[in-house]
C-alpha cells in the first residue's frame, strides 16, 4: 500500500458519496473531508446575513467576513461558523440550494479550494465533493466519479429527510435535485464533471453495502 494516498469522490447529489466516502476513509484509515459541507456553511452564513445567493457580487464582497473551520470529534468532522457548530443547521433543503447557489461565485471557490488543500497536507485522505478530481486534487492517487439517476437520488435523499423528521414530497425533492445537478453542471468555474482518468460508477441499482465494496475493491487495487 502507498504511503499517503488521496481519493477523490465527485458526483452528484444523492448519489451516496459522503455516506461511501465516509466508511472507505475509516476502512483505509484515512482522513475524510466533505466538501460539501464547506459550501453549505458559506451558505448558511450568507442566509443568516441577509445576503442575496443569487447576487454573486455580494456574495463575494462577504467572503473576507466568513469564519469558517473544519474539526473532528470522535472522528467525525464538524463544521464551525465563527466558532459556533454548524453541522446540523447546514442540512436543510434551503441550505443545500444556497450552497449550490454560493459554489458559483468564484471567490467562494478559491477560498475553499486553499483550505481544503491545506486540510489534505500530509495526509491521506478520501474528499468528495463536485471538482475534487478536476481541480482540488488533480493528481489524486484514485478518482471515482459516483452517480445514479436523478429519480435514485430523489427517493433515497426523501427517505433520509423523513427519518430526519423534515418529510418532503417526492416531487418537490426530484425537482430540487434536478435544479442542483443542472446548476452544478452549468456554472462556468469549476462545473460537476468527471474527470477523464475517473472510475464511473453508477449505484442506480445497487446499494450502499455493494457501492461500499466495488469502490473499495477498486481503490485497494490501486494504492
Ligand atoms: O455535496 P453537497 O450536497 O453537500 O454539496 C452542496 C453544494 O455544494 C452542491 O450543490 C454543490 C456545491 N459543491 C461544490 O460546488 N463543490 C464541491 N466540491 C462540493 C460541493
Amino acid at each position: 500500500m502507498q504511503k499517503i494516498f488521496s481519493i477523490a469522490i465527485d458526483g452528484p447529489a444523492g448519489a451516496g458519496k459522503s455516506t461511501i466516502a465516509k466508511a472507505l476513509a475509516k476502512a483505509l484509515n484515512a482522513m475524510y473531508l466533505d466538501t460539501g459541507a464547506m459550501y453549505r456553511a458559506v451558505g448558511l452564513y450568507m442566509l443568516r446575513n441577509g445576503i442575496s445567493v443569487n447576487d454573486a457580487k455580494a456574495v463575494a464582497s462577504h467572503m473576507d467576513a466568513v469564519d469558517i473551520s473544519v474539526g473532528y470529534e470522535d472522528g467525525v468532522q464538524r463544521m464551525y461558523l465563527a466558532g459556533e457548530d454548524v453541522s446540523a443547521a447546514i442540512r436543510t433543503p434551503e441550505c443545500s440550494m444556497a450552497a449550490s447557489k454560493v459554489s458559483a461565485v468564484p471567490a467562494v471557490r478559491q477560498r475553499l479550494v486553499a483550505l481544503q488543500r491545506q486540510i489534505a497536507q500530509g495526509h491521506s485522505v478520501v474528499m468528495d465533493g463536485r471538482d475534487i478530481g478536476t481541480v482540488v486534487l488533480p493528481n489524486a492517487t484514485v478518482k471515482i466519479f459516483l452517480t445514479a439517476s436523478a429519480e435514485a437520488r430523489a427517493q433515497r435523499r426523501a427517505k433520509e429527510l423523513a427519518e430526519k423528521g423534515q418529510p418532503a414530497d417526492f416531487a418537490t425533492v426530484l425537482a430540487d435535485i434536478r435544479q442542483r445537478d443542472y446548476q452544478d453542471s452549468h456554472r462556468a468555474v469549476a462545473p460537476l464533471k468527471q474527470a477523464d482518468d475517473a472510475i464511473l460508477v453508477d449505484t442506480s441499482s445497487i446499494g450502499l453495502q455493494e457501492s461500499f465494496d466495488l469502490l473499495k475493491r477498486t481503490i485497494l487495487a490501486h494504492i
